[in-house]
């Protein structure tokens, strides 16, 4: 059976060790989601459609979890094309409260797993957490990749100390625990249980 690293370098997204940046994120996913493999589980992803490998990291969740329902937004009209039996593309810009309202609107689903892999930008990280966060199913996972291109080094302060600041209030309680993985530029929000 192939890992999620193995996928990665076969569908050429970044995610893996052998294409592009050669982000290495594929190992902590392997980790973190090796037990959800074979589950009916939702998938979220935010960021589906790079020029360069369109729909790379989408083939890596269809193969990786055969009994998933996957779903992708992206800001680029051009995404729609990914759009399967297996994958539902919702289009819309992550930062924008509006996005979500929308969204949840059409899709009234518990998560139990989102992928952040957008913009990688703090107040758009902040707005698509706020509002995805609480339908994280509970004991899912939060993955923020990315955190070292623009100004990523907020969010990775924020999430540092989310205990303290103000914006977490009303999330503290039901994050289970967060940690920073290959040097601090992907983010693991576990949700309770
Ligand atoms: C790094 S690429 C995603 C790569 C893909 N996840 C993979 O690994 O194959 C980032 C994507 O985020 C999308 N994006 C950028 N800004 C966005 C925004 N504000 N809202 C939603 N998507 C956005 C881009 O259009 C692009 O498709």
């Amino acid at each position: 059976m192939l890992t999620f690293n193995d996928l990665c370098n076969k569908h050429g997204t970044d995610k893996g060790d052998q294409h592009h940046e050669k982000h290495g994120y594929s190992f902590v996913y392997d980790e973190n989601l090796l037990p959800l493999r074979n589950e009916p589980i939702n998938i979220l992803e935010i960021g589906v459609f790079e020029p360069s490998f369109p729909g790379a990291s989408l083939q890596v969740l269809k193969e990786y979890f055969p009994r998933a329902t996957i779903y992708g937004m992206d800001v680029m009209e051009e995404a729609r094309k990914l759009e399967d039996q297996r994958v539902t593309i919702f289009i819309g810009d992550q930062g924008n409260p509006a996005t979500w309202s929308e969204f949840h609107q059409q899709h009234n689903i518990a998560f139990d797993v989102v992928i952040d892999d957008g913009s990688h930008r703090f107040a758009d990280q902040m707005v698509s957490f706020q509002h995805l966060f609480p339908r994280v199913a509970r004991g899912g996972i939060y993955f923020i990749e990315d955190l070292h291109g623009a100004d990523g080094y907020k969010t990775r302060l924020a999430f540092n100390n989310y205990q303290t600041v103000k914006f977490f209030a009303s999330f503290r309680q039901e994050i289970q625990d967060i940690s920073f993985h290959c040097d601090e530029k992907l983010l693991v929000i576990k949700k309770c249980s």
